[in-house]
Order: C-alpha cells, then sequence, then structure tokens
C-alpha cells in the first residue's frame, strides 16, 4: 500500500465530509437562487455553510465568498481590491515567496500598470515587518502576504504584519491562508486582515472549492460578471455541495486541531531526526514558526526530482523542492528568495504529512527516505531532472 506524504498538495476527501455533501449532489439539487421549495432547500444549506464557516473564523455570514478554490479566492482578492483601489494608488506590495496564485496573479496586474514590490525573506523564509513599513507609501493600496508557505512551511509573523499595515489608513491586507488553515487558528476577531483566502482540499474538503473572507465594508470589484451570487461579489450559481463539504471539512479540522498540531509535530520529528542522520542532508524553513507537518528538506548532491520518483517506485509519494516546466527545469523561487544557491535548491524534497498519515507510515518512510538519499548522491554533480517531473505550485 503506497504511503501518501504530499498533503500539503492535497489531502483525502474525508467521509463525513463526502456523506454531509451527498444529499447536494443527488436529491437536494435546486439552485439557491430559486424560489420553491427545491431552490429553499438548497439555499437554506448554502446559508448554512456561510455561517459554519464564519463561525470558526470570528467573521459574519455575510463576510465569506465561496469560490472554486484558492486559486480563485486570491485571484478575487488581489484583482478586486487592486481595481477597486486604482484611484487611490497603484502600489502593492508582497513578498518573494509567494504561491503563484498570488505572484502571477500580481504579475498580471503589473501589465495594467500596477506597481509590485515583493519584499525579500530571510534563510527561513521570513518576511520582516520593519522592511514592509518602509516599503509602504501614500501610492500603496494593498499587502499581500501569505501565512504559511507551501514550500518550506514558514508560519510569517502575521500580527506584526497586520499592525504595520493598519498603522497606515487605506492599505487593505490579503492574507493567504490556504496552507495554514488546517494547522493555524484563523481568529479574525483578533487578526486584522482584510482578505481571507482558504482551498478545501488541504484540509479533507472537495477539490475545488474556496472562500474568501471579506472583512465587512471593504470594497473589492467582481471579477466576473452575471448573477447577484454571494452578494454580488462573485457571479454563477453556486457550488451548494461543494461550499457544505468546505464548512464540514473546516469544521471537522478545527474541532480537531490542537490533537492533529501535536501528533504531526511528534511525527515529522522522527522523520526529520531519520533523515538528518544522512550526512549532507538538512532541512529548510523556520525551525518553530513553521507548519507541523511539513518537513521540507535540501539532500545536497542529490536530484529532488529524482529522489521523490524513486521514493514513487518505493511506494512513498512526496513533492520535490523545484518546479518543472516542459522541458526545463526551474529551481524553486522560494529556496532562491532564501537564499539557497541554485546547485542546492535543486536538492530540495518535500514530504508532508497529514492528519491521516499513521505511526507505521512514519516508520517506514523513516527507514525508505534515508535509504534512497544516500543511494542517489551523484558524488557533487546533479544529474539532469525528469522534464516531466511534478511541480511544487501546490
Ligand atoms: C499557499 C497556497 N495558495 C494557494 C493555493 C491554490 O489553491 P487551490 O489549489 O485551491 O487553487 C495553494 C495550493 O495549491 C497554496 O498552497
Amino acid at each position: 500500500m503506497a504511503i501518501y506524504l504530499d498533503h500539503a498538495a492535497t489531502t483525502p476527501l474525508r467521509r463525513e465530509v463526502l456523506d454531509a455533501m451527498l444529499p447536494y449532489l443527488t436529491e437536494a439539487f435546486g439552485n439557491p437562487s430559486s424560489a420553491h421549495a427545491f431552490g429553499r432547500t438548497a439555499r437554506a444549506a448554502l446559508d448554512e455553510a456561510h455561517e459554519r464557516v464564519a463561525k470558526r473564523l470570528h467573521a459574519e455570514p455575510r463576510e465569506i465568498v465561496f469560490t472554486s478554490g484558492g486559486t480563485e479566492a486570491n485571484n478575487l482578492a488581489l484583482k478586486g481590491a487592486a481595481w477597486a483601489g486604482k484611484a487611490h494608488g497603484h502600489r502593492i506590495v508582497t513578498s518573494a515567496v509567494e504561491h503563484h496564485a498570488v505572484g502571477h496573479t500580481l504579475g498580471h496586474l503589473e501589465k495594467f500598470g500596477f506597481e509590485i514590490v515583493a519584499l525579500p525573506v530571510d534563510r527561513y523564509g521570513r518576511v520582516d515587518p520593519d522592511q514592509l513599513e518602509a516599503a509602504l507609501t501614500d501610492r500603496t493600496i494593498l499587502v499581500s502576504i501569505m501565512l504559511a508557505n507551501n514550500e518550506v512551511g514558514t508560519i510569517q509573523p502575521m500580527a506584526d504584519i497586520a499592525k504595520v499595515v493598519r498603522a497606515r489608513k487605506g492599505i487593505l491586507l490579503h492574507v493567504d491562508a490556504v496552507q495554514a488553515a488546517p494547522y493555524v487558528d484563523l481568529d479574525l476577531s483578533s487578526l486584522d486582515a482584510d482578505l481571507v483566502s482558504l482551498g478545501a482540499h488541504k484540509f479533507e474538503g472537495p477539490k475545488g472549492v474556496g472562500a474568501l473572507f471579506v472583512r465587512h465594508g471593504t470594497h473589492i470589484l467582481a471579477q466576473q460578471q452575471g448573477g447577484t451570487q454571494e452578494r454580488h461579489r462573485r457571479a454563477g450559481t453556486e457550488n451548494v455541495a461543494g461550499a457544505v463539504g468546505l464548512a464540514a471539512a473546516y469544521d471537522l479540522s478545527c474541532s480537531e486541531r490542537s490533537e492533529t498540531v501535536g501528533r504531526l509535530r511528534r511525527q515529522r520529528e522522527r522523520l526529520a531526526k531519520a533523515i538528518l542522520a544522512t550526512p549532507g542532508t538538512e532541512t529548510t524553513g523556520h525551525p518553530k514558526q513553521r507548519l507541523p507537518g511539513l518537513l521540507s528538506i535540501i539532500a545536497r548532491d542529490t536530484d529532488g526530482a529524482s529522489v521523490s520518483m524513486s521514493l514513487d517506485l518505493e511506494g512513498i509519494a512526496c513533492s520535490v523542492g523545484s518546479a518543472c516546466t516542459t522541458g526545463s527545469t526551474e529551481v524553486s523561487h522560494v529556496l532562491t528568495a532564501m537564499g539557497y544557491p541554485e546547485e542546492e535548491a535543486r536538492g530540495a524534497l518535500r514530504l508532508s504529512l497529514g492528519r491521516t498519515t499513521t505511526d507505521d507510515e512514519v516508520a517506514v518512510a523513516c527507514e525508505v527516505v534515508p535509504r534512497v538519499i544516500a543511494s542517489m548522491r551523484i558524488g557533487g554533480a546533479t544529474v539532469a531532472s525528469d522534464p516531466l517531473g511534478q511541480a511544487i505550485g501546490v
């Protein structure tokens, strides 16, 4: 049986979540905008999904917009805030380690005259709030910083970041919390962010469903035109089953969080110890301010794509630490921003444990991963990466 250690890419759909969704994929199929009984049943389920997510975030139901995933939530937040704020300024500040769903969206906005400033990070992948403060000008309309990084697991000093942004009037703060959501308590009554993105498939919900928290009073421009759904912020017939699934999955994830986090910390520690016993290996990301189950390592003189392929053959699914595009390999922008030279970044590997990871699976990984890494050493030279290698952009 294969061992799945790629929970940062996606997680399995939980049985209870599927059960909660099924009625809305079958007999309760109504359109929430219909006035008849079928529609009212779907509307009630959708309203309840808003309420459940809002309650967990200490937010209001009207502050939740369901989307087609974390990527769309980020697009809606960034484009929506940028176009709404254009009259006041054109400068947007972000970090150099964002997911492409933020980085590439901002790159797109740059083509329309927005000025994008990507802050550097330290060796652990953290933004310096003082550098953020120095980057804010009267023309700044938006700051977008992720809560937890998907490649190395580093958690940003978000309370300090929010304080810096709040000290300047008129600047919105967007937080990509897609990776953090299962492991970090998102209390939006204390975290002073205006826009926060979530994606259901990172916490055992369905793929293709996300949510954007939009603080009441925050003006964003809708990015698709059509009906008046989601309070005019996201046109299109709602994915009722998806929203129900996201809400059910997030509820379960939140109520089990402290237990899950404790177990994952212990399991990750055990795996890290076994791998670090192999010479030439080191962990990347912050040693403490980090996601509990994400273990990102660099094994010098190896090629991450080849190591992950060999691990796959041995029945362990994980990710490489560098994104590959067809025909050419591209080193991770995250590790590069953290100061790792290209030859080291090529040896990156990401093993991400999840709620369903067992101690027995970790025990097998503790034996297999160090053995495979040792066998893939190439004496100082790097072998060519698999051109079809897996992308890390998840
Ligand atoms: C930090 C981060 N942001 C955004 C996304 C995109 O989310 P989705 O896959 O739901 O579109 C991901 C996941 O791949 C992610 O890890």
